[in-house]
């Protein structure tokens, strides 16, 4: 578990942030509502909150594929093999919380 500021993400902007142990998470403010991805592209591992936003779609900065950050599926093709983690997100007393699955 590991916390930021939402007034460190607007809406219609991302974030990469580095967890505790190196883990890498991509924050997306989407009119409001605040989503985490791993930060990691399953094409070849470019940095998602550093993509441009647009709506609930993130663009990745190196080659361009989309993901939808509410669910981690990639636009053009939503196969599992594609879909980039996804993870809980919960704001209190203005801090995101996001929530890493022990591996
Ligand atoms: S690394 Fe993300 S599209 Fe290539």
């Amino acid at each position: 578990m590991d916390t930021i500021k939402v007034s460190d993400l607007e809406p219609g902007t991302s974030l990469s942030i580095e967890l505790e142990g190196g883990h890498g998470v991509a924050l997306f403010n989407v009119e409001g509502e605040i989503f985490a991805l791993d930060n990691t592209c399953p094409h070849a591992g470019g940095p998602l909150g550093d993509g441009t936003l647009d709506g609930e779609v993130v663009e990745c900065p190196w080659h361009g594929w989309k993901f939808n950050v509410r669910t981690g599926h990639r636009v053009k093709n939503p196969a599992e093999e594609w879909r980039v983690p996804s993870y809980p997100v919960r704001v209190e007393n203005g801090f995101i919380q996001v929530s890493i699955p022990s591996e």
